[in-house]
């Protein structure tokens, strides 16, 4: 296993993969902050070129990968142009190896979607600290990846909010994550359930009636966090909070039925955990995603992420509810594939990306995600892949039932342009 040093003053070495995303971003702040603690390794993009080339220009990483390779060329002699010591790299081999380099202390897992499982599973087999956002990864190949986590002894440690909260809610020998050996006790150890909470996005007020004409920039104007925006799309549909329940299936080695949903509109507790003799712990804090990158960054010590304190005098009290399962189908199919496990989150997902990319990009009803997604799970038959190979058969089969499906809706639309 790579050997990672906690102690304060050596240096780890990062990758952040997706750091042009929203948590990459978020995680080149907190880095800032620390710059003798933590050096820039590597950093990624799939197509935004001006913006790693900004990166590396204040950052001077080792290694740049664009995954795009039209942008290569051209950035490449941007690189030499601005006589940058950087080395770029293209395309999924150049993210594989600086995942896995052995340079390389940390990784942050933050591609969005499907795309980042293969070099978050890279890092993993490499046995690196892995940072993880990309929730995608764990949703299609939760068994693979966690056993390929306990077999390298990679160090995994979330940075989805809620289950960094959660994990920071349990016993450390409770979670199984932080420790090599990733034992998995599952929530044995005193433990009644999880809480997770979720705001209920921008539409948890909206007239169901309402649901089909709202547009991408209504549902990614999220009310409290600001994210990417497939997963802004994810919490407006709280597809989001299904695949967290799925995520802290694996993360957390518990069953979907040990975990509650819990709307919290404020996003200020940001999950909690329930122990046998009544208590709950939860974590607060601003909903902002340096607190757990800079958690995650640092554990098991703590350092500054730049977020303020809570300002208690102006909280105007938290609320809580329970989930409307009627304007939120996608909670319901998300438990029964969480319940399922084998093809049907990776169905789930994959349809999704593709739904979502579709709504993104004004060809489908907002409320056509869920159905698709529905849809998809229909058509394809159950099976348990065991493989990577096997889970990328059902996730490409997904894309394409799901792409069919879209492609119906742009054909309505021809249909009714077309001069009669
Ligand atoms: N944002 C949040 O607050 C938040 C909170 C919790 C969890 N997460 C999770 O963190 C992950 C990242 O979310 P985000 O909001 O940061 O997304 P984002 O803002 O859309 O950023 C995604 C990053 O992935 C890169 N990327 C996209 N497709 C790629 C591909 N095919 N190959 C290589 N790189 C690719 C993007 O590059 P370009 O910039 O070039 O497109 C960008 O760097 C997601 O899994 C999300 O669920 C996010």
């Amino acid at each position: 296993m790579n050997v990672l040093t906690t102690e304060s003053g050596d240096s780890q070495a990062i990758t952040i993969l997706g750091s042009t995303g929203s948590i990459g971003q978020s995680t080149l702040e907190v880095l800032a902050k620390h710059p003798k603690r933590f050096s820039i390794f590597a950093l990624t993009a799939n197509t935004r070129a001006d913006l790693l080339l900004e990166q590396c220009e204040k950052w001077q990483p080792k290694y740049a990968v664009i995954n795009d390779s039209e942008q290569a060329a051209s950035l490449a002699s941007a690189f030499k142009q601005k006589a940058l010591p950087t080395q770029l790299l293209v395309g999924a081999e150049g993210l594989d190896a600086v995942a896995s380099e052995s340079e390389v202390d940390v990784v942050m897992a933050a591609i969005v979607g499907a795309a980042g499982l293969q070099s978050t599973l890279s890092a993993v087999n490499a046995g690196k600290k892995v940072l993880l956002a990309n929730k995608e990864a764990l949703v299609m190949a939760g068994a693979l990846f966690m056993q390929a986590v306990a077999r390298s002894g990679a160090v995994l440690l979330p940075i989805d909010s809620e289950h960094n909260a959660i994990f920071q809610c349990m016993p450390a020998s409770a979670s199984g994550l932080g420790s090599e050996s990733n034992s998995g006790n599952g929530l044995e150890q005193g433990i009644r359930k999880i809480l997770l909470t979720g705001s209920g996005g921008p539409f948890r007020r909206l007239a169901l009636e309402a649901f089909a004409d709202v547009t991408p920039d209504q549902a990614c104007a999220h009310p409290n966090w600001s994210m990417g925006r497939k997963i802004s799309v994810d919490s407006a549909t709280m597809m989001n909070k299904g695949l967290e329940l799925i995520e802290a299936c694996w993360l957390f080695d518990c069953k979907p039925d040990a975990i509650e949903i819990v709307v919290h509109p404020q996003s200020v507790i940001h999950s909690m955990v329930e122990y046998v003799d009544g208590s709950v712990l939860a974590q607060l804090g601003h909903p902002d995603m340096r607190t757990p990158i800079a958690h995650a960054l640092a554990w098991p010590e703590r350092i500054a992420s730049g977020v303020e304190s809570l300002n208690w005098s102006q909280m105007n009290g938290l609320t809580f509810e329970e989930p409307d399962f009627q304007r939120f189908p996608a909670l319901i199919m998300a438990r029964q594939a969480a319940e399922l496990g084998g093809s049907a989150p990776i169905v789930l997902n994959a349809a999704n990306e593709i739904a979502v990319a579709a709504f993104l990009q004004e060809r489908i009803p907002f409320t056509a995600i869920t159905a698709i997604v529905a849809d998809c799970i229909e058509k394809i038959p159950f099976e348990e892949p065991m493989s990577l190979e096997a889970i990328q058969a059902i996730d490409s089969q997904a894309r394409d039932i799901a792409e069919t499906a879209c492609q119906a809706f742009d054909d309505l639309v021809n249909n009714a342009s077309a001069p009669q």
